[in-house]
């Protein structure tokens, strides 16, 4: 249900109906429950605009509204707020609706578009670190999230598998003597490796540069070398998509090294169309306002990440024809996007009603707020972190014993990784994050902890209740009106967050969610002896509405549920 345009409608029509024409405005959710359900705020500006009484205008809209439908009271306030009330039964007949319904009542998108969605991106000459956490998490959740409102999604994983590095890699994973696997387990140590030969042994080193131009021309045993390294590197990363529960698979990476034989004609088509300049030997784009041009070609001929970007961007919008294109990267990467996008949109790589974006995130940080590193300052290995979580989760469980040793192992995992996405999911993206064991472990605040064990609440409740639901949902009092306002918001809140591309208003809302959820089954109670059976109906499908509601919620975060806890 999209609630919000649904009123804005019964406006619209009162607009129609009193002769006033203006343009679109929109209603917002009441501040405070005293507010009603909704508020318009429109009359005032209307009024400037028409030199008119605002409260005058308000009266003629009020005047004008339907009352036979969703709304059911109207009040001026103040200078010309309207505060609006839904209607209880349209409430609850709408709810019934969305209970009944597998998606809830949301309707996929009319118009589809194709949307790219570049996330995780790791380097497979490094360990992968947080940052790619981060992208990974973020990223998945959006591409989830579209996804689930129509769109259709190509999720694109970046990964840098090309550079002058890889000369020295293979050419020291051909000195160890097996198939790499051994070596290869730990990244950070084969590179400081490779890079202490790369810089003790000339010989060595000459190889090194001489094996960077051999991949560069495809000379077959230095790309088979290459070859087995990427695979080595990229089963680590998979290792780690595998117990965060992402849907990354090998289908989606489209690596740097895929773009290299657009790369000469990305300069040349830049310098066709006029925008290239020579600097210090490079081939780079000036930009007004920018003192750093994009340089897209060294010197010495070898191209940089923004060439690669640029064919990538061309190939999105051309090949894949997206029309929204998503990079979930570290915020410190913003100037590179901002350049980038730029160059392509002015050079016409990318047609101009092509939506590109950065979808930036902040830095992890430790409790001490500091950059997130090991105690040495290296870089915290990823399946460490996670292993952690799911150990940490197992030692937060308290009735050990209900469960049987699978079980268990099931449900630290499920615990322990949804809380370690869901601490991610629920800061704004771009604030630095810091990262704390106690806090994404916690039954009590925002997260997915209590999410799950609101879920796992209701369905104690449906276990104990074990029959069979008929009757009708009915809005008896406040707490289940606002509870199924709440509801019904559930399209609009995703489709904000989807817009924005920020999960954190999804779990603010099931959260606010699952806090009015225990609120009201307190103040009302559904089993209990003396409730009578049209009223313990009606509430049993609140209950069912409401966890549907954080199961699909959860779902689009990459989080499971489960039904005891
Ligand atoms: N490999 C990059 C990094 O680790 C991220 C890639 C992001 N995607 C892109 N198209 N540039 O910083």
């Amino acid at each position: 249900m999209k609630l919000k345009s649904h009123i804005n409608q019964i406006i619209q029509d009162a607009f129609t109906k009193a002769d006033i024409s203006h343009e679109a405005m929109s209603v917002s959710e009441a501040t405070k429950p005293e507010f009603g359900d909704y508020q318009f705020n429109g009359a005032m500006a209307l009024a400037k605009k028409l030199g008119k009484n605002p409260r005058v205008i308000a009266t003629e809209i009020l005047n004008h509204l339907d009352f036979t439908g969703a709304l059911s009271k109207g009040e001026i306030a103040g200078p010309g707020f309207i505060n609006l009330w839904l209607n209880p039964l349209w409430l609850a007949s709408e709810c019934q609706v969305a209970s009944l319904d597998e998606r809830l009542n949301i309707v996929k998108k009319e118009t589809p578009i194709k949307a790219v969605i570049d996330y995780s991106g790791p380097n497979m000459a490094k360990q992968m670190h947080v940052g790619h956490l981060r992208s990974t998490i973020i990223g998945d959740t959006l591409a989830n999230l579209l996804h689930f409102l129509g769109d259709d999604v190509i999720r694109q994983n970046h990964i840098g598998d090309w550079g002058t590095q890889f000369g020295m890699l293979i050419a020291y994973l051909e000195e160890q003597n097996e198939d790499g696997s051994v070596s290869l387990k730990d990244l950070e140590k084969f590179y400081k490796e490779a890079k202490g030969r790369f810089d003790e042994d000339a010989t060595f080193a000459d190889k090194a540069r001489e094996y960077v131009v051999k991949i560069q021309s495809g000379d077959t045993h230095c790309l088979n070398l290459w070859q087995k390294f990427i695979d080595i590197s990229l089963g680590h990363c998979e290792e780690v998509y595998e117990k965060l529960d992402v849907k990354l698979t090998r289908d989606d990476v489209r690596a740097e090294s895929f773009y290299n034989a657009q790369l000469p004609k990305v300069v040349e088509t830049l310098q066709n169309r006029g925008f290239l300049e020579e600097s210090n030997g490079a081939k780079c784009v000036f930009l007004e306002g920018d003192e750093i041009p994009v340089i897209v070609q060294k010197g010495d001929g070898g191209y940089l990440y923004a060439t690669t970007d640029l064919a990538a961007l061309e190939f999105r919008a051309n090949t894949l024809e997206a029309k929204r294109i998503c990079y979930v990267v570290d915020a410190r990467q913003a100037g590179h996007f901002k350049q980038v996008f730029t160059v392509a949109k002015n050079a016409e790589f990318v047609a101009s009603d092509v939506s590109l974006e950065h979808i930036a995130f902040g830095t992890m940080m430790d409790k001490g707020g500091k950059p997130f590193k090991t105690r040495d300052g290296g870089t915290i290995k990823l399946i460490n972190l996670l292993d952690e979580a799911v150990i940490k989760a197992k030692e937060s469980i308290n009735n050990k014993d209900d469960y049987s040793e699978s079980e268990l192992a099931d449900l630290a995992k499920t615990i322990g990784i949804g809380a370690v996405k869901y601490a991610d999911l629920s800061i704004n993206r771009e604030s630095n994050y810091i990262f704390n064991w106690d806090k994404m472990l916690s039954f009590e605040g925002n997260t997915s902890l209590y999410l799950q064990y609101a879920y796992a609440r209701i369905q104690s409740i449906f276990r104990r209740f074990d029959g069979k639901i008929e009757g009708k949902i009915l809005i008896n009092d406040a707490l289940e009106h606002r509870l199924s306002v709440m509801l019904l918001r559930f399209e609009d809140i995703l489709n904000r967050a989807a817009v924005d591309a920020s999960p954190n208003q999804l779990t603010t809302y099931l959260y606010e969610l699952a806090t009015l959820f225990m609120r009201f089954y307190e103040q009302n109670p559904i089993l209990k002896e003396g409730v009578d059976e049209e009223t313990k109906m009606s509430r049993l499908q609140l209950a069912n509405l409401t966890a549907k509601t954080i199961k699909q919620g959860l779902e689009i975060l990459g989080i499971k549920v489960v039904n005891k806890l």
